[in-house]
């Protein structure tokens, strides 16, 4: 016997109940349930009027709520509660049913679960959503994976219910088996790189400038209205101009500076150092988040480094914010660049098919890093899909370019000045060591080959080399 509802969901905190509730509004007809009936009891309750549910107790009622194939969406704490939602789920499923991860899994138990359920003729879709609680109630930006067949049934509902930009939906197929998640990970980097680039722009405007936060904001607002016009960058500005009301002070200045994570971006960092892409940008932005948490290590060195610095004077107010914004981009374009270059390393590696320049696309809405320029990447991977470099695509290479001289302005006054601008900074050396055209990785290899005998290769001829460094010094073909 088969149910009445099109689409289910199971886990009902935040984000589940507004997907849930999304679906709803969307006109279908929804299961739901959690492992507490009564939070399921006040999702009815509370948002019954949106559309038609079909609450349950318990799993099985709920399963066999779903009309055939079933599509059953968990959104639970990912790790061991997915793996244990999954467990329950997969005795009452048969042949054919769709189980979607929603959650933030790492994309190894994806590609894990996807081969599990496989075995008992279930399609499991590990699938990124980004948005937070507002994006899944009003669209999020959606990634899922797992198999087209699943996609051909699965997709046209989250299609729905996904973010639009100029009607055009902000969900795609991305790839089989943990496509989706890997790609909502680099997504969570980038967004990780993204925010502490502003971050640094702000301090940036404070120290150089004198100015208030709320002044500072200010500038983002005005920022927000050209190339940077983004969801960060709007909340950032409104952040900057709001007043703590306990004290009055500046909101920002009420916050302990101690940066947290959940772990998305040490995954996409870890993934990057398996798969040895240089993404220095989220790294950064990642270690920037450890430094400020490195509590012992900063009372101790606060108490005894010198800056030897100088007070900064900004002799041109206008020139500096603008030199600022014009870092900004620069350094966010060679985020993205090496974000989406660990995209195609991970498809090469992992067997994946990704489009790029579609994931760019539903990108622009719905999620934490959509964004004004997402449109740019898009252009770029349809002149050219396998380009090696966003770079590289014609536009992207004068709009550096045109930044350049203030992205170096910025870069020398920061450490002249003792700011701490890690995500600018190695930005702009990933830009000229990608450019170089020799690098001094030349004298690694050499000293590889002194202490190890590790062998280096020519620039005038092929082969393997090796050096007698202890003996006579006579090279040999290895
Ligand atoms: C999103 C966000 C979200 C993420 C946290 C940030 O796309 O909606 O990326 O999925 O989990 O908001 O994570 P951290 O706690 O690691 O900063």
């Amino acid at each position: 016997m088969s149910g009445t509802a099109q689409i289910g969901v199971t886990g009902l905190a935040v984000m589940g109940r507004n997907l849930a509730r999304n679906f709803a509004r969307h006109g279908y007809t929804v299961a739901v349930h959690n492992r507490s009936y009564a939070r399921t009891q006040s999702l009815v309750e509370e948002h019954g009027d949106e559309g038609t549910f079909v609450p349950s107790e318990s799993m099985a009622d709920f399963v066999a709520s779903l009309e055939r194939p079933r599509k059953v969406v968990i959104m639970v704490k990912a790790g061991g509660p997915t793996d244990a939602v999954i467990d329950e789920l997969v005795p009452l499923l048969e042949e054919g049913d769709i189980v979607v991860d929603a959650g933030n899994a790492h994309f190894p138990d994806t590609i894990r679960r996807e081969a599990a359920l496989k075995e008992h003729g279930l399609h499991f879709v590990g699938t990124g959503v980004s948005g937070g609680e507002e994006g899944a109630l009003n669209g999020p930006s959606i990634m899922p994976g797992g198999t087209r067949e699943a996609y051909e049934s699965l997709g046209p509902i989250l299609e729905d219910i996904s973010a639009k930009v100029d009607g055009v939906p902000c969900a795609t197929y991305v790839g089989s088996d943990g496509a989706g998640h890997f790609v909502k990970m680099v997504h969570n980097g980038i967004e990780y790189a993204d925010m502490q680039l502003i971050a640094e722009a702000y301090d940036l405007l404070r120290q150089g400038l004198g100015a208030s936060a709320a002044e500072i904001g200010e500038i983002f607002a005005q920022w927000n209205t050209g190339d940077l016009e983004s969801f960060l960058i709007e909340i950032t500005a409104d952040v900057l101009k709001h007043t703590d009301a306990d004290t009055g002070k500046a909101f920002v200045d009420i916050i302990l500076d101690q940066a947290e994570q959940k772990g998305t971006g040490r995954w996409t960092v870890q993934n990057g150092l398996d798969l040895g892409v240089p993404i220095t940008g989220i790294a950064e932005a990642t270690f920037a988040r450890a430094l400020s948490g490195s509590v012992p290590q900063r009372e101790a060195a606060r108490a005894v480094l010198p800056a030897h610095a100088a007070q900064w004077e900004v002799k041109d107010r206008d020139a500096f914010i603008e030199d600022v914004r014009q870092a900004l981009y620069a350094s966010k374009v060679v985020a993205y660049s090496q974000g989406f270059d660990q995209i195609a390393a991970a498809a090469t590696e992992y067997g994946w098919d990704i489009d790029r320049g579609a994931m760019a696309r539903i990108w622009r809405g719905g999620c934490i890093i959509r964004a004004r320029f997402l449109n740019r990447i898009t252009e770029a991977y349809e002149r050219a899909a396998d380009l090696p470099l966003l770079l590289a695509d014609e536009y992207f290479t004068d709009a550096v370019a045109s930044g350049l001289p203030a992205w170096r302005r910025v870069v020398a006054g920061a450490a002249q000045n003792g700011v701490p601008t890690p995500a600018f900074s190695s930005s702009l050396a990933y830009y000229d060591g990608v450019r170089a055209e020799r690098l001094p990785a030349a004298l690694v290899q050499a000293q590889r080959d002194f202490f190890g005998a590790h062998t280096y290769k020519r620039v005038d001829r092929e082969g393997t080399f090796h050096t007698e460094w202890s003996g006579d010094r006579t090279e040999a073909e290895a």
